[in-house]
C-alpha cells in the first residue's frame, strides 16, 4: 500500500479530490492511504504563526522554517523512507514517465504544499524532489500536489482494475497518444462516427487509431 502524506495549511482543499472517483476507489482497494498534516498545528505561539516578512524587504509573507521543519519531521516519523516532494514553479517539469516510475517505488510520498508568496529557502534541505506542473504560477502547492498524486495513484497496481487504458493512453510510453473515441449514438447532431470504427476490421481500426494519435501543436 502506497502511503501519501500531505502537509498543507488548507487540508479541506483535498477533500473532494480524495473522496471521489478513482482516488476514492484506490483507497477502498487498499492501493493507497492518505494522511493530511495541517501545517497550522505546527505554528508558533498562541496565534500559531506560520509566516513572516522576508529579510531584505519585498512584498508578501514567507512560510517560516520552524513549522515546516516540524511538520516534515512528523511525516518522516510516520514513514522514514518516504520521498519528500515540494511542488514549486522552480521545480523539474512533471512528466508521465516520472509518474510511472514513482508508481513502482516501494517508498511513500510526503507532499509539502507551500502557500503565500513563498517559503524560507532553508526548508529545501529536507526536500528530495522539487516539481513544477507547468510553466505558470499557481497560488499554492495544493493543486499541483493533487495533479501529481492523481497521475501516480491511477498507475498503482489494481487501481484501474485490469484495464489496459493506463498503458495505451496519452504519453504512457512517452510518445503514443490517445486516439479520438466515440460511443452511441452512431449519429449525433448530423455528425457520424467514422465508418472504419463500425467496420469490425481490427487491423484497419488499429491503423486509423495510430494515424489519429496526435498531440495538438503548442
Ligand atoms: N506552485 C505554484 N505554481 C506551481 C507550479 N506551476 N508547479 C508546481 N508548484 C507550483
Amino acid at each position: 500500500m502506497k502511503k501519501i502524506q500531505i502537509i498543507s495549511l488548507f487540508p479541506e482543499m483535498f477533500e473532494g479530490v480524495l473522496h471521489n472517483s478513482m482516488m476514492w476507489k484506490a483507497q477502498q482497494e487498499g492501493a493507497v492511504s492518505f494522511e493530511m498534516i495541517n501545517l497550522r498545528d505546527f505554528g508558533l505561539g498562541p496565534r500559531k504563526q506560520v509566516d513572516d516578512t522576508p529579510y531584505g524587504g519585498g512584498d508578501g509573507m514567507l512560510l517560516k522554517p520552524e513549522p515546516l521543519f516540524a511538520a516534515i519531521e512528523k511525516a518522516k516519523q510516520n514513514d522514514p523512507d518516504a520521498v519528500v516532494v515540494l511542488p514549486t514553479p522552480r521545480g523539474k517539469l512533471w512528466k508521465q514517465a516520472t509518474a510511472k516510475h514513482w508508481s513502482t517505488l516501494d517508498t511513500g510520498l510526503i507532499f509539502v504544499c507551500a502557500r503565500y508568496e513563498g517559503y524560507d529557502e532553508r526548508i529545501t534541505e529536507l526536500i528530495d524532489e522539487q516539481v513544477r506542473v507547468g510553466d505558470y504560477v499557481l497560488t499554492g502547492g495544493e493543486l499541483p500536489a493533487m495533479t501529481i498524486i492523481d497521475s501516480v495513484v491511477r498507475l498503482l497496481p489494481n487501481v484501474l482494475g485490469g484495464e489496459t487504458s493506463a498503458e495505451i493512453e496519452s504519453f504512457a510510453d512517452g510518445q503514443t497518444l490517445e486516439y479520438p473515441q466515440y460511443t452511441r449514438p452512431e449519429e449525433f447532431q448530423g455528425k457520424k462516427v467514422p465508418d472504419v470504427l463500425l467496420s469490425g476490421h481490427h487491423g484497419e481500426i488499429a491503423r486509423w487509431r495510430a494515424d489519429n494519435s496526435k498531440i495538438v501543436e503548442d
